[in-house]
């Protein structure tokens, strides 16, 4: 079983107080950006905050556990090919600290309250640790493996919708990759008319906390990195859902193109997702 505690610090406390000090720092940015810069293309946005967010939680990360590895997306260049391959460079990593400084950074930019801290630990590649704060509501959702999903201390459970037909689902436009968006329209004009309705709302870390806390039954996406994922996925099946690629194949630290949900109406999301992808 892998070591939880260091000294009195438990690794899920360090997460929590990076994400609530990193959360109420950018909070209190909101709306004083100085320098917005765009990364890989022009829908990629990155400002100091982002910067200084995942600076504030590497450090703090590294006075707990200066042995341990951390992958950030800030410290790695911009673009999919780069963030595979800095998910490449640490997979022997014992103990991997997976941070998004700020999910959402476009919202954050236009003041579109959604977007979040995002802050993983894997152990030997298994998440163990996730952590997503949404500063603008103040909600804390925390997993641990095997122990649920809570938020602010309360146990969340995903929801219990049985189909498509009752589901409000999510899904997002991969800022990163604007390629693969006829794929995502596809998908969208597919899986609309079966669904009550659907949102996309600009934090993948966010849908996932949500899957998890029943507000969404499931949420689709192509081109994320493990940054987006690892902390919502442990949520999700912490909270009793499911987490798997676009062919229903179990999720890992590697899987770009997710499809999250409750669980009950995953394998009709997965098969609507795949009739899509066919009708190309
Ligand atoms: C983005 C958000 C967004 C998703 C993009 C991500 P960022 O992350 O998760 O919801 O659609 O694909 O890149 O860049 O704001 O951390
Ligand atoms: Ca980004
Ligand atoms: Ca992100
Ligand atoms: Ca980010």
């Amino acid at each position: 079983a892998p070591e939880r505690v260091v000294g009195s610090k438990s690794f899920t406390a360090v997460a929590i107080n990076c994400a609530a000090k990193a959360g109420e720092w950018i909070q209190s940015k909101i709306g004083s950006v100085k320098q917005l810069d765009t990364k890989y293309s022009m829908h990629d946005l990155v400002t100091e905050v982002d910067k200084g967010s995942e600076r504030m939680i590497r450090n703090l990360i590294g006075t707990h556990f200066p042995h341990h590895s951390f992958l950030g997306e800030e410290g790695v260049e911009p673009g999919p090919e780069a963030a595979a391959k800095a998910l490449q460079d640490v997979s022997d990593a014992e103990y991997l600290w997976i941070v998004d400084p700020v999910d959402g950074t476009t919202n954050y930019v236009h003041g579109f309250p959604f977007y979040s801290v995002s802050i993983a630990l894997a152990h030997r590649g298994q998440v163990i640790v996730g952590v997503v704060y949404d500063p603008s509501r103040d909600e804390l959702f925390i997993a641990e493996r095997g122990k649920g999903a809570y938020v602010h201390g309360r146990k969340v459970e995903a929801s219990k919708e049985g189909t498509l037909g009752t589901s409000l689902l999510a899904t997002g436009f991969p800022a990163e990759h604007l390629t693969a968006l006829p794929a995502n329209l596809r998908e969208i004009g597919a899986i609309a008319p079966k669904v009550r309705n659907l949102r996309s709302s600009g934090s993948a870390a966010l849908h996932l906390a949500y899957v998890a806390s029943g507000r969404l039954s499931g949420f689709w996406e192509h081109n994320l990195s493990a940054w987006d994922i690892a902390a919502g996925s442990l949520l999700v099946e912490e909270a009793g859902g499911r987490m798997s690629d676009l062919a229903g194949e179990p999720y890992h630290l590697g899987v770009r193109d997710i499809v999250a949900t409750n669980s009950l109406v995953h394998d009709e999301l997965v098969s609507e997702l795949k009739k899509a992808s066919a009708a190309k």
